[in-house]
């Protein structure tokens, strides 16, 4: 049996906080199961309310209910949050939202539950005041978990809540021109004609369009001619700092999906660019993004901490580190992300990450540089990396960026929603010529 659009964001929900798998895993496969365009955009829109309010849609159910459902049951208790998030969160109208979701219930099996369902969500329609949660524990004010609120707030003492409350909102469609086909003036041109609203906010990155209203990018013009990519706005400042020219020898030590291989190589087609990715399978879409922007790299699977196993003894004029990082910086884009992440993940990474700078470190040119980058907020993967990797390399200097406030800040840190950006990190480091 097909299941409907409530149905699959309950189950979605179910294995994205009670198996641990990842929305960007989970989505995909529920929307193929829809042919609706619409009904993909609904399920879309569901899942990431239900993962951007899910301690509130908890609490209010833990007001109504007396115990959660049992664990044979808990797709059901996500089809109950689902129920509630359409109430309190959209413009269904509340018999429709209602009936769908205890229809819904039938099709998870849970026959015997839909009055017990029907009646939460009617007491939800009563009881507005269920969702005050002004005295609440700071987890559910702010729906993120506690560790990360507090690992906020020691960093961030007077920008935390600014931070929680851009990880609430919905992230713009950036767009990145591919100044190698098209410049950016005249694919801005191309939008216009076609009816397209957009803005070029940042005047430091002029290929950077940000669309007013999110779209199927596929019918955007030049898609099959490679013309642009999706891409962040902070994620657009890596090739830039990395300040890549044509004849260079250029290392994009963990480079899949190939969002940066590709911009760089869009910058300096005639560099020679090696994109590395531990995650071979991950490294098919670097293949495809090259094929369709009509570029090319030579693409390895290899570990970038054990240059041993690869390298073939060039030393690269730049180096780009976008290692792998909790991604705490992208929470509005990827709204499940605060639930996946555990706080016993950060020193791992953190190990990982100093490890990778330490091993490429050895395979950059004397005067060449190397691009540090996270799409992490947290300090202890970011400006404290920088700090103890400084402090072990004599031959390694600091280079401040256009934007960083002081050196003493060790790179430069943009938090979600400034320029109406993700939350990036860079730090430029410069090999000393002896
Ligand atoms: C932040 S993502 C990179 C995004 C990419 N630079 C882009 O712009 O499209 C981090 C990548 O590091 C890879 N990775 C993790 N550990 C690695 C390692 N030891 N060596 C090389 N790549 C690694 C992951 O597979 C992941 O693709």
């Amino acid at each position: 049996m097909s299941l409907s659009v409530r149905a699959l964001a309950a189950r979605s929900c179910f294995d994205v906080v009670d198996q641990g798998m990842s929305l960007s895993e989970v989505l995909p496969k529920a929307q193929a199961l829809l042919d609706n365009p619409l009904d993909k955009a609904l399920l879309q829109e569901i899942c990431f309310g239900v993962m951007r309010y899910l301690p509130q849609l908890e609490a209010v159910c833990s007001q109504l209910m007396a115990k959660p459902l049992i664990k044979q049951l808990r797709p059901l208790q996500f089809l109950l949050y689902v129920g509630i998030y359409q109430l309190k969160f959209m413009r269904i109208p509340d018999h429709a939202a209602i009936s769908e979701t205890v229809e819904a219930a039938r099709e998870l099996k849970g026959q015997s539950l839909t009055k017990l369902i029907n009646g939460v969500l009617r007491n939800v329609q009563r009881q507005q005041e269920l969702f005050n949660f002004e005295a609440a524990p700071a987890a559910v004010k702010f729906n993120h978990p506690g560790w990360l609120i507090t690992a906020l707030q020691q960093a961030y003492p007077e920008q935390w809540q600014a931070i929680l409350d851009a990880n609430q909102q919905k992230a713009p469609l950036w767009l990145r021109v591919n100044v190698s086909k098209i410049s950016a003036t005249d694919y801005a041109a191309a939008l216009t004609r076609a009816g397209i609203e957009y803005s070029r906010p940042l005047a430091d990155l002029p290929a950077a369009i940000k669309l007013a209203q999110a779209q199927d990018v596929t019918s955007l013009p030049g898609y099959s001619d490679g013309w642009f990519s999706v891409q962040d706005a902070a994620a657009q400042y890596a090739a830039t700092l990395l300040d890549v020219q044509n004849g260079q020898q250029i290392l994009d030590a963990c480079c899949a999906p190939g969002g940066k291989t590709c911009h760089i190589l869009e910058l300096a087609p005639d560099a020679s660019v090696t994109a590395l990715d531990k995650d071979a399978r991950r490294l098919m879409r670097v293949h495809d993004n090259l094929a369709r922007l009509g570029l090319t790299a030579k693409v390895i699977a290899a570990d970038a901490s054990e240059p041993t196993t690869w390298w073939q003894g060039q030393l690269f004029d730049r180096i780009l580190l976008d290692v792998p990082c909790s991604a705490t910086g992208v929470i509005r884009r990827h709204p499940d992300i605060r639930w996946l992440r555990k706080k016993a993940d950060i020193p791992a990474l953190a190990e990982l990450q100093q490890r990778i700078l330490q091993q490429c470190w050895a395979l950059l040119a004397p005067g060449g540089s190397l691009l540090y980058a996270t799409c992490s907020v947290l300090p202890q993967e970011n400006s404290m990396q920088i700090e103890q990797f400084l402090q072990q390399k004599s031959d390694a200097s600091l280079v401040a960026l256009p934007h960083q406030p002081d050196n003493a800040n060790y790179g430069w840190q943009i938090l979600p929603g400034e320029r109406d950006v993700d939350g990036f990190f860079y730090a430029r480091l410069v090999k000393q010529v002896r």
